[in-house]
């Protein structure tokens, strides 16, 4: 019997492709450029179903195109990438794989903290370019940041988790978010609600975890830097659109804040030059989900959504169920 078939539009792990390969006919992309857009178009024409990534952009003029799909399963929390509004008007299933990348995440978002604050990039290119000659009190004077204040943008799942960290530096902890979390929450992490304007003027550090939505593009703009501290540093580990990169390089030059770690960009890979000049500005490329065991676990959950969808079940992680 002929076997549905389905695209893998990158190079995913070999774990989450035999999952896929158990029921259907699989096309792989086995490397890590994405395909062009006409490829694309032309690859999901016959297939039922397809693991993206978020670096694949699926929108109507493609889905108008590609009449027999039945799922998206993109290997990533966000999907940014879908027009979600499309697929569904379409009764086509989208899935993503959150919960799995939640603590990595965090772990990231602490490693660009504490980088900035310490300059520990700077440094070590000090070290390497054989530039140290002797021990120095003044040297690479960096920020404190235990008992400082982090403001963290967002308390979900990431946000909770980096606010959990937070606590074994014995930090004040702030956030803010559309809504107030259970009282239970907050007082486990020992979080404090507070609103925009007074977790940026008060926090030492400000760590954003929002989802990308129209609301939330630009969250952090000239206003916003106006109120941040001359000391502060701001994370962002979240989508790069939630910073203006553009005030963030102007803040930083005209000193309104003392730096930022960043891990996405407004339109990436592409990168603000005048960020790639800044010593006190540590730039990762998007890899806060990055480790072995994590993408390893996006990719066979985004297989199993894929698989569970075309078999004719509710996927668990379906992000748009009016389109089940
Ligand atoms: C996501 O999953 O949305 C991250 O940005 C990549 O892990």
């Amino acid at each position: 019997m002929k076997r549905p078939k389905v695209l893998i539009s990158q190079k995913i792990f070999d774990e989450a492709v035999a999952i896929v390969k158990e029921d259907f006919e699989v096309e792989e992309n086995q490397t890590d450029t994405p395909l062009p857009t006409n490829v694309l178009i032309q690859k999901l024409k016959n297939k039922v179903g397809a693991i993206i990534l978020l670096t694949d952009q699926i929108d109507d003029n493609l889905l108008s195109q590609c009449h027999d799909l039945k799922i998206i399963s993109n290997v990533a929390v966000g999907y940014n990438n879908i027009d979600i509004e499309a697929c569904t008007r379409r009764k086509i299933m989208v899935t993503n794989t959150p919960g799995v990348l939640d603590e990595t995440t965090a772990d990231f978002t602490w490693t660009l903290l504490l980088a900035t604050a310490r300059r520990v990039v700077e440094a070590d290119q000090y070290l390497r370019s054989l530039k140290w000659k002797r021990w120095g009190l003044m040297d690479f004077l960096g920020y404190d940041i235990h008992h400082k204040v982090l403001g963290i943008c967002g308390l979900g799942r990431i946000g909770r988790c980096v606010a959990r960290r937070a606590k074994g530096f014995d930090m004040q902890i702030l956030y803010t978010d559309v809504s107030r979390v259970h009282p239970s929450i907050e007082e486990g992490l020992g979080a404090s609600f507070v609103d925009k304007k007074t977790l940026l003027a008060e926090s030492d550090f400000v760590t954003l975890h929002v989802p990308l939505l129209p609301e939330t593009t630009h969250y952090i703009s000239t206003d916003e830097f106006s109120l941040m501290k001359h000391t502060s540093i701001l994370i962002n580990a979240s989508r790069g659109p939630v910073v203006d990169e553009k005030a963030l390089v102007k803040a930083l030059k005209e000193k309104k804040i003392a730096g930022a770690g960043l891990d996405v960009y407004e339109e990436e890979p592409k990168v603000e030059p005048g960020l790639i000049q800044m010593k006190n500005v540590v730039l990762a490329p998007h890899i806060a989900s990055a480790s072995y065991e994590t993408r390893l676990r996006m990719a066979t959950m985004a297989a199993k959504n894929l698989v569970v969808g075309l078999k004719g079940k509710q996927p668990p992680n379906l992000v748009n169920p009016e389109a089940f």
